[in-house]
């Protein structure tokens, strides 16, 4: 009887002292552990994935997303990018505020280009009102005039060509977005009397930003130093040009003149370095995205004769209402275009990966209910490359479908905010949308009410060694004159 009572109390001892020590290491240990962190990419000790990053992001992507879901950490030296796929986990992305998710250190590599005292080179409180220049700059008042340029530059160009022949059309809307941005941006002294030096100057800085350049952008490099030499002379030519308004008194309608006009909240007006740090910014972020999604528009209309009539039909519509007219307004009558344009820079959308630097934890839960938790420090992307191609968003997301974005579809909406996020979206949505959109329905409108066009190159393949991803070799097209009939 002694004997079963002491084996009693040994085994509640013994029962006693496997909850203390159980709760004992669940207090040390178990805490760090019960972080619900993302599964990793596997990769090689130190350097971990780099080698799958560099065969091409969106490569990855598409390796790993279906083996471990829209979250998951890719370890690259000593660092991590937590990658937030798809709309249910990439809402604190774009809507954190810079405290929690900065711009700041990510974006670091453009500070050389844009220069001092500009965008990631300043406080988040500076670059505020910086972006609050951009806003003012591009509003619709601003952008009414814009479009003006834009259709007289359309004209002016494409009065240039034959009555029918070839010609590669990348090559063409690329000059032609150059002119325009030079004429809306840069100002009428760049368009009319120095163009070339100044395209020659934004060649040099434009080729200074290389994939190296992100991660080294001081490495001295030929690249880098033609890049420093050509914004110290685009910076002397602004210098002029803005001291020569202001004694002069005139005022023009472009965005120069806006940056000019501009004031921070204590009343303290742009500097000359400013202006021009801010004009290579404007330039760097619309220039490349435009005349790239303006290309995908083209060969996606002339390889889908039903979307190319509906588009051709629209134009024939809009002639019998305004006339020849075309400004604002007309161009925003343009829906069939814009559906066109918006599905062409959502299979292609020029800037494949945006990212932020986390300050503080989050969490996030994925759409199948698992939460995880992502750790300060870490870099935290996502990818409108691949997120506007998920097909639990969008309908055989390969093909291309306008209709899409009609109304009972929305195929951007239903799923929520950040679905189609070629723009990216939130705090740090694009500011330029408007802009683009009205840039490459003036070209478009123009193209199509007067030409008859053919793709007779290959459909064009993705170019993803560039740094804003666009079309891969020449995209030739046939063209013939045309006056479209309309029954006024
Ligand atoms: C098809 C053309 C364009 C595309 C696809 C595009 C895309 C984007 C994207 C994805 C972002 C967000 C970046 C991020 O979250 O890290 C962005 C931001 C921005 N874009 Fe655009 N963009 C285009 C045209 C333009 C144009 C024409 C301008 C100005 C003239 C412009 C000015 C800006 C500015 C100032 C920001 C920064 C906004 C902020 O951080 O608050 N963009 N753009």
């Amino acid at each position: 009887m002694d004997i079963d009572v002491s084996k009693f109390f040994n085994t509640c001892l013994l029962f006693v002292a496997t909850i203390v020590v159980a709760k004992l290491i669940s207090a040390f240990i178990v805490p760090k552990s019960r972080k619900r962190l993302p599964p990793i990419v596997k990769g090689l000790p130190f350097i971990g994935g780099l080698p799958r990053f560099l065969k091409g992001p969106i490569f990855m992507l598409r390796e790993e997303y279906p083996k471990l879901g829209g979250v998951f950490t890719l370890k690259m030296f000593h660092k991590n990018i937590t990658f937030l796929i798809g709309p249910e986990v990439s809402a604190h992305f774009f809507k954190a505020p810079e405290s929690e998710l900065s711009q700041q250190e990510v974006y670091q590599f453009n500070v050389p280009t844009f220069g001092p005292g500009v965008v990631f080179d300043v406080d988040y409180s500076v670059r505020q009102e910086q972006f609050r220049f951009f806003t003012e700059a591009l509003r619709v008042n601003k952008l009414k005039s814009y479009v003006d340029q834009m259709v007289t530059e359309a004209q002016d160009y494409f009065s240039k060509w034959g009555e029918s022949g070839e010609v590669d059309l990348k090559y063409e809307l690329e000059h032609l977005i150059i002119l325009t941005a030079s004429r809306c941006l840069l100002g009428r002294e760049v368009r009319d009397k120095l163009f070339d030096d100044v395209s020659a100057l934004f060649h040099d800085l434009d080729n200074g930003m290389q994939p190296i350049s992100v991660l080294f952008p001081y490495l001295p490099i030929p690249a880098h130093r033609r890049r420093d030499q050509a914004r110290k002379k685009l910076a002397e030519i602004f210098a002029r040009i803005i001291a020569s308004r202001k004694s002069t008194g005139k005022s023009e309608d472009d965005m120069l003149q806006c940056f000019i006009d501009s004031k921070y909240k204590d009343g303290r007006p742009t500097t000359e370095a400013e202006v021009t740090g801010l004009l290579i910014a404007a330039l760097f972020a619309g220039q490349h995205t435009s005349s790239i999604t303006s290309t995908w528009t083209g060969a996606y209309l002339l390889s889908n004769s039903k979307y190319l009539s509906a588009v051709v039909d629209e134009q024939k519509n809009l002639m019998e209402k305004h006339g020849d007219r075309v400004d604002h307004d007309v161009l925003a009558e343009m829906d069939v275009l814009y559906r066109c344009i918006k599905e062409a820079l959502r299979l292609h959308p020029p800037l494949i990966m945006l990212l932020r630097s986390s300050h503080t934890d989050f969490s996030v839960t994925t759409r199948e209910g698992k939460e995880y938790d992502i750790p300060k420090g870490h870099i935290v992307a996502t990818s409108p490359a691949f997120a506007n191609r998920l097909p639990h968003i969008f309908k055989d997301p390969d093909t291309y479908d306008p209709d899409r974005f009609t109304v009972g579809r929305e195929e951007d909406k239903v799923a929520g905010a950040f679905s189609y996020i070629s723009f990216g979206g939130g705090r740090h949505g694009c500011l330029g949308e408007p802009f683009a959109y009205l840039q490459i329905k003036a070209i478009w409108s123009h193209l199509l009410r007067n030409f008859e066009l053919e793709l007779v190159s290959p459909f064009p393949e993705i170019d993803w060694n560039a740094m804003v991803v666009g079309v891969k070799g020449k995209v030739m097209v046939r063209y013939k004159r045309r006056e479209l009939s309309v029954s006024h």
